[in-house]
């Protein structure tokens, strides 16, 4: 195995902000740099943002802003996004980099002195949303199938890059490497594609029609094409051709993108290194698209399900987890709330977290929270030291191939062998027994000791829940989440094991389960209110309009939130109503500060203060609670800061 590896994910187009498909490759991308750390492998993890090209400068002008200042707004979006489902890419890149430039003009001057890009006059259809040509054969129905739109007829005089002399090459470098593009049928499909003669590849544009790109080093008439400059990111982000981590880790480059992209990745990349003499990449990883009800998940589409909206319903793990979980690697999956909803109550809160909250339940209950003497007996509880042996290095083989689908299930198959084990050994009815504490000792042992390895082999896909897991247990996440934390057997007998609140608490019923309840739970009320009416108190519960005019409603628009010093499920808001003022408000657990500012919200503003946990409390935020949770009362944004509510 090589002591190295480099990942990247695509750099995506700053004319969408990220959605789901942009996350679910760049979470990917972090797994693997997270599981090829975690066996000892020095890593490199990068992602970016593509810049250049007329898709970007329409998206700017549609907003009134210079492409700069677009793209600077657009690519933040991006780079602020990846914290929240905690990716760590070890290098951000802009295709406006000025070093990317740099390189990519080199790239240019070398294969242009070698003879392979020529100047010739060209007439196609041309695709807007891919920025390229497109071939008859491609279209469906005279469309892009991928944009549905139809392509432009132009005729102009461009630079070409001569890959058709390189076809035979790439065709033997593709077949003589099986994994090259990984899966099987990615390879098979760009095999199928090279039957047919290449046609070379359109490099430039005139900067008469597009300024925004990067100015060819040998004619200042043009800009480079998109690809041209995309690709390349790949070699800037290791600072080729200089720098030590392009030695390092080029050798070891892994490529990580869907199957859109696979003719720039699978046949233009791999003949553009090797027009200027390097090594193709060592992996091209292809993976299936994301869709909503049969529709690929696009900006074009308007289908799109946005990264922060995951993380604030379902948090940053189970969002990962989810992602990792419902596609097969290479395959097409479906989004819905509600299979994210079942998902994470089967998998994680039932299966996982259960198992952790039963175990250390019991281990304080029989054993006042210390780890027992592993006593390897036979049992039930015997099999999952067993099943180790076996999972560890099929999670390793599973998670390398980028089967991290399959390497999940394979682990929950034996975190349900641990429930199992704890319904037919019955610790309680063992505990009562004073001939089995010896038994009981090594149930209880192995139950933590999975809980444990369990911890170290999600780490990737789960970085937050299984350090938790690892703290409760003392020890040092660090420590564990390498190739030593694989082993079974590392708990010591008394150490002592921490009780912390539920991993994953169960998610409530889904959007659509949560509506139908309420509106059940309406009729009910409305049919005892009936009874209730007819009967001898009607004025119960009743309040007259002098009563309601006591109370001050005002429009308060939210300036800053955070988290309240001293206690947990409460905020600290600063509000405008018009004049500013503090509400300290029991909503921590629903929403996050940053959502909050800039709402406009209802208040009650005749409060008389309060003091909650120290801070004063100048008034109520109004919010509507269901069975989903709480919701926000906003108003329109037009209505002025202090407009009084009647
Ligand atoms: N800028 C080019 C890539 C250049 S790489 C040198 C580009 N950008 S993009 O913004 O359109 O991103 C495409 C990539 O985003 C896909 O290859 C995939 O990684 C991700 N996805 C976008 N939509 C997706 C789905 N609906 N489903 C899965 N992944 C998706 O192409």
């Amino acid at each position: 195995m090589n002591s190295r590896f480099y990942i990247t994910t695509p750099i995506y187009y700053v004319n969408a902000e990220p959605h789901l498909g942009h996350a679910y490759s760049t979470v990917v991308a972090d797994v693997q740099n997270r599981f090829h750390r975690l066996i000892g492998q020095e890593t490199f993890f990068l992602t970016g943002t593509d810049e250049h090209g007329d898709k970007i400068v329409q998206a700017a002008e549609r907003m009134g802003l210079s492409p700069k200042e677009y793209t600077d707004e657009i690519s933040k979006k991006f780079r602020d996004t990846w914290p929240l489902l905690d990716v760590r890419p070890d290098r951000f890149i802009r295709t406006t980099d000025p070093e990317h430039i740099k390189t990519v003009q080199m790239v240019l001057q070398k294969v242009y002195d070698k003879g392979d890009i020529e100047f010739r006059e060209y007439e196609g259809l041309y695709c807007f949303g891919c920025e390229r040509f497109l071939i008859e054969r491609e279209l469906e129905d005279g469309m892009c199938p991928d944009h549905k739109t139809k392509p432009t007829r132009l005729k102009e005089k461009n630079y070409f890059f001569l890959m058709s002399k390189y076809q035979d090459w790439l065709i033997d470098h593709i077949r003589s490497n099986p994994g090259f593009i990984q899966p099987e049928r990615y390879r098979n499909e760009v095999l199928s594609f090279l039957k047919e003669p290449l046609e070379d590849l359109c490099i430039s544009r005139p900067v008469s029609r597009l300024t925004w790109g990067v100015p060819l080093p040998f004619d200042k008439d043009f800009v480079t094409y998109v690809w041209f400059d995309a690709l390349i990111n790949y070699l800037t982000g290791l600072d080729y051709p200089d720098g030590e981590r392009f030695q390092k880790f080029w050798p070891v480059a892994n490529h990580v993108i869907a199957k859109d992209i696979l003719k720039p990745h699978g046949i233009y990349w791999p003949i553009m290194l090797h027009a200027i003499g390097l090594k193709p990449y060592e992996s091209l990883h292809v993976h299936g698209y994301w869709k909503i009800k049969e529709e690929k998940m696009s900006k074009s589409l308007g289908n799109i399900v946005r990264p922060g909206w995951l993380v604030e319903n379902f948090g940053s793990d189970a969002t990962r987890y989810c992602l990792m979980r419902e596609m097969s690697f290479g395959l097409d999956a479906s989004f819905s709330y509600d299979g994210f909803v079942t998902r994470i109550n089967a998998d994680l809160a039932n299966d996982l977290g259960n198992l952790f909250s039963r175990s250390t339940t019991m281990l304080h209950k029989f054993r006042k929270g210390t780890v027992p003497n592993e006593t390897g007996m036979e049992g039930p509880q015997d099999e999952l030291r067993k099943a180790f042996s076996a999972l560890v290095p099929t999670w390793k083989e599973l998670m390398n191939g980028f089967q991290v689908h399959n390497a999940l299930s394979e682990i929950w198959k034996v975190l349900n062998m641990a429930n199992k084990v704890i319904d037919t050994t019955a610790p309680w009815k063992l505990a009562k027994d004073e001939s089995k504490q010896v038994f009981l000792d090594d149930v209880l042992y192995c139950l933590m000791e999975t809980l444990r390895l369990s911890a170290v082999l999600i780490s990737p896909v789960m970085p937050r829940a299984s350090e938790k897991i690892i703290n409760s247990m003392g020890l040092d996440p660090d420590v564990e989440f390498s190739e030593n934390g694989l082993k079974w057997g590392r708990l010591n007998q008394g150490l002592f094991i921490k009780k912390v609140p539920p991993l994953f608490p169960r998610i409530g019923p889904s959007r659509k389960e949560a509506k139908e309840n309420i509106k059940k739970k309406r009729e009910d009320i409305k049919k005892e209110k009936d009874v209730s009416m007819d009967s001898k108190d009607k004025k119960d519960g009743l309040i007259t309009i002098e009563d309601f005019q006591k109370v001050d409603l005002r429009v308060a628009q939210i300036v800053s939130a955070q988290k309240h010093p001293n206690a947990d499920r409460l905020l600290q808001l600063t509000v405008k109503a018009p004049e500013e003022r503090t509400i300290v408000a029991g909503i921590a657990e629903h929403f996050s500060p940053d959502s909050l500012v800039g709402k406009k919200v209802i208040i009650v503003s005749n409060l008389k203060p309060v003091k909650l946990r120290g801070v004063t409390s100048q008034g109520m935020l109004l919010v509507a609670k269901d069975e989903a949770g709480l919701h926000l009362l906003e108003v329109d944004p037009e209505t002025e800061p202090g407009a009084k509510v009647s």
